[in-house]
């Protein structure tokens, strides 16, 4: 059977779900129920659904968590988190619990600046180049008026233009690198837009006032945000550190830094640590409607801004006090795309007490924070399995097609045995037979 299509946009949801099934799913009635078992039968929601993306079949659903007891800069949040994988939120909610009897988690952001490029390639005199820049960046400015007026009217806008010689990388390209200041919004369609008319502006005043001509490559906005920054922090005397996992406070603290100098150090190392990072920052990225891509993207090339991978968290220990913190770039919005579109994200964002994008930026890197916290406690006292295998305990069970009663039985035999994968298929046929 043929399996490629021309004009699959075309058909109608039905349609597409049918092509899509009998090309692919052998036909399958199981496979076609499933796609439709997740349309939702509110038609008007999954409109909305149907419209976020194209050639929509169905919906893919994550589940939506909570973590409360966040304790960041003395107000209480309760921080919804959408992810799929077991253990995340409980870790989070246990650092959180953890650190609301210690002070808290404080958190600042460093500065809030965006960057956009237009990409230009130039054959002729840099010196010409330069002059043209500085006569026109006026005229730039002034064209992108209609694009920034309400911006501006907010407080934010184009921060400055500036041309950047790129020649020594590759020949004849420069930049006109930009900065911007988006408030409560993400930026990108505002700065795409404002740089797109640079481009135009550039290249139409180029070819009465340059002997060689403009040519643009592209106009696009930076996910890497170096200078849109923010700390989050944790700290206190190394003593209060005791609780029932940590007998030994001194001995935690001295494991909690070595480990993190290891990822500080070590690649292999520091992508899994960044990656328990991740796990905060994604969760609360993704339900509250933000660009989790971009971010990703954003913050490994932190991670990688000093020319080798490392951790984006650190730890000291300084008069008998513990400090463990993160810098991270966050572009975040809080108002625009699906901010203001997604019915669940205007819930997270209401639990969140409608924050702004700095306070976002800061509860976002404090979920972080507290995830790579509570990574490395386990890590570094009960390892990590069990844990994570006790919440993953529901996954196994349901791999199983386990029944409530079989469920409740199994999980109350592992309250006092180790979970692994084998331990939890012996038990469940034991118990079958
Ligand atoms: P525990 O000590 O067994 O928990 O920890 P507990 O039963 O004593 O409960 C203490 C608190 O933990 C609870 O307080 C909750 O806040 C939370 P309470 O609600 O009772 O007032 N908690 C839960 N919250 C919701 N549902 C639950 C639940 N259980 C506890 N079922 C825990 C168990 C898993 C929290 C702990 O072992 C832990 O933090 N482990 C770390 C898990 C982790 O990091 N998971 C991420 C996935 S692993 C990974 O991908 C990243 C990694 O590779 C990164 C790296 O290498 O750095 C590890």
């Amino acid at each position: 059977m043929q399996k490629s299509v021309s004009g699959f946009s075309k058909l109608t949801k039905t349609e597409k779900i049918e092509w899509i099934v009998n090309h692919y799913l052998s036909g399958s009635k199981a496979s076609k129920d499933t796609l439709l078992q997740y349309v939702n039968s509110d038609e008007k929601l999954q409109q909305l659904h149907d419209e976020f993306i194209e050639n929509t079949i169905s919906n893919y659903y994550l589940p939506l968590g909570i973590a409360p007891n966040f304790k960041i800069n003395d107000t209480l949040y309760a921080i919804p988190m959408a992810i799929e994988e077991s253990s995340v939120v409980a870790a989070a909610s246990k650092a959180a619990k953890f650190w609301m009897s210690r002070g808290g988690f404080k958190a600042k952001v460093i500065a809030t600046t965006k960057i956009g490029q237009v990409h230009f390639m130039f054959p002729g005199d840099k010196q010409k180049l330069q002059a043209f820049f500085n006569a026109v960046k006026p005229q730039l400015l002034e064209d992108t008026k209609d694009i920034t007026k309400n911006m501006e009217a907010r407080g934010g806008g184009i921060l400055d233009i500036i041309l950047k010689d790129k020649t020594s990388e590759i020949d004849g390209y420069y930049q006109l690198h930009a900065t911007f200041e988006t408030l409560d919004a993400m930026g990108a369609n505002f700065i795409n837009s404002c740089l797109e008319q640079f481009a135009k502006t550039f290249k139409a005043e180029a070819k009465n006032h340059l002997e060689a001509p403009v040519e643009i490559v592209m106009s696009i906005l930076s996910n890497y945000v170096p200078d849109c920054l923010v700390r989050a922090e944790v700290s206190c005397p190394i003593e209060d550190l005791k609780d029932k996992n940590i007998a030994d406070p001194e001995l935690f603290a001295k494991k909690f830094l070595q480990a993190v100098s290891i990822a500080e150090v070590e690649p292999y190392r520091a992508v899994t640590h960044n990656k328990g990072i991740m796990n905060g920052i994604d969760a609360v990225v993704l339900a509250t409607g933000n660009d989790f891509r971009a971010i990703e993207a954003g913050v490994h090339a932190y991670a990688a801004r000093n020319g080798k991978y490392s951790s984006l968290t650190h730890a000291k220990i300084e008069n008998g006090v513990f400090t463990f913190w993160t810098e991270l770039p966050l572009a975040l919005g809080t108002v625009g795309g699906l901010t203001n579109l997604h019915p669940l994200v205007k819930v997270a964002l209401e639990i969140l007490g409608k924050p702004s994008a700095k306070t976002l930026m800061e509860i976002v890197a404090v979920a972080g924070l507290a995830q790579n916290f509570a990574a490395l406690k386990s890590l570094t006292t009960t390892g990590i399995q069990e844990g994570h295998m006790k919440m993953h305990l529901m996954n196994i069970l349901n791999q199983f097609h386990a029944t409530d009663k079989e469920k409740e039985t199994i999980i109350h035999h592992f309250k006092t045995h180790t979970v692994t994968h084998s331990a939890v298929v012996e038990a469940i046929t034991a118990l079958r037979q």
